[in-house]
């Protein structure tokens, strides 16, 4: 936990969008024939040392917020700030020596990856894509990695098949951490694990956090997960912020009818809280709701949610919402 008040933060993210084309039948040859709004107007900062968690729904864009935010793809429209800097607005060789304090650990790190392949070799190989170690000297830093993620030296001569979910996430988060990184974006880490390992996988990140002095953006659409390792939370709903609050605050007075919603789903939220069953399925991204884009399942919804897309407002010192309640 920690204080931020007045400082600078370490990452800012403003009114960033990620369009995806969609292609008639013939591909490209068939022309655009329009856009998903995976990502649209969303702005957000990260302060040193804390966990910023994003929540929202399976769809609301949660994961194109972090691959773009790391050029994993480029973005529609938006700027992020690192160091003083843009990144958006890097040249690609610029772009590596961020890339390196900006790490990504996703659900399962190494489905993608060659079963043939020894896990030491795939945790050392950032070392060398960023210069950074030579041969001996990686394979300490693997070891002793390793070590620093629960894990031992011999694992590294050992082949991915043979370790488990979560010993799997200690090695994707060893793969991350061994080029010391600044910034580690989670994508839903501990969501494919069984509850007890996940309460494990998320002890060593907190652990690494304190240790290597890291910031997460830890993304996922578990609210009790979030709840657990968040210093503060936004809430997406198709592809926009619609709730920004630090944990205690958002949990004890949710003010977005969506959050809401969202927050009464999960069991033993006490008596006097009645579950909020929303209508409908969550619209396509391909044609967004005009004005505010919760308004066709919200329960409060009036003409102007219609019409206007509402702004961003400070209801109580860092709780931010935007909804025409308001
Ligand atoms: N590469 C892509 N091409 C087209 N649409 C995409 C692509 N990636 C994601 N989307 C769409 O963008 C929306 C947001 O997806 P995503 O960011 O994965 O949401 P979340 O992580 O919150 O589940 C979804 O409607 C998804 O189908
Ligand atoms: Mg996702």
């Amino acid at each position: 936990m920690i204080l931020q008040n007045n400082k600078e933060p370490l990452l800012d993210v403003q009114h960033l969008k990620k369009y995806f084309p969609v292609t008639g039948s013939l591909g490209r040859l068939g022309g655009i024939k329009g856009q998903v709004k995976a990502v649209n107007d969303v702005s957000f900062q990260l302060f040193a040392g804390e966990t910023y968690g994003l929540v929202g729904e399976s769809g609301s864009g949660k994961s194109t917020t972090g691959r773009t935010v790391l050029r994993l793809t480029e973005s529609t429209d938006g700027k992020v700030f690192y160091n003083k800097q843009n990144i958006f607005e890097l040249s690609k060789r610029e772009m590596r020596s961020v890339r390196k304090d900006l790490q990504m650990v996703f659900q399962d790190p190494f489905s993608s990856l060659n079963p043939r392949i020894r896990i030491g070799h795939t945790i050392e190989e950032p070392l060398a894509i960023h210069s950074l170690a030579d041969g001996n000297e990686r394979r300490e830093r693997v070891f002793e990695m390793l070590n620093k993620v629960g894990m031992q030296s011999e694992h590294y001569y050992r082949y991915p098949h043979e370790f488990s979910g979560g010993q799997r996430q200690r090695l994707g988060l060893a793969r991350a951490l061994i080029v010391n990184p600044k910034i580690v974006i989670c994508d839903e880490p501990v969501s494919a694990l069984d509850v007890s390992i996940q309460s494990q996988v998320i002890n060593l990140l907190k652990q690494m956090q304190t240790e290597l002095n890291l910031t997460y953006l830890f993304i996922t659409h578990d609210i009790s997960v979030v709840r657990h390792i968040s210093d503060r939370i936004g809430v997406m709903y198709l592809g926009r912020l619609v709730e920004e609050a630090q944990t205690d605050s958002l949990f004890q007075s949710p003010l977005h009818p969506y959050t809401q919603a969202l927050f009464s789903a999960v069991p033993g939220r006490g008596k006097n809280r009645e579950r909020i069953v929303l209508k409908g399925e969550i619209p396509s991204p391909l044609n967004p709701p005009t004005g505010c884009v919760f308004h066709t399942r919200c329960p409060h919804a009036m003409e102007i949610c219609k019409v206007n897309i509402p702004e961003k407002r400070e209801m109580s010192p860092k709780h931010y919402v935007a909804c025409h309640l308001y």
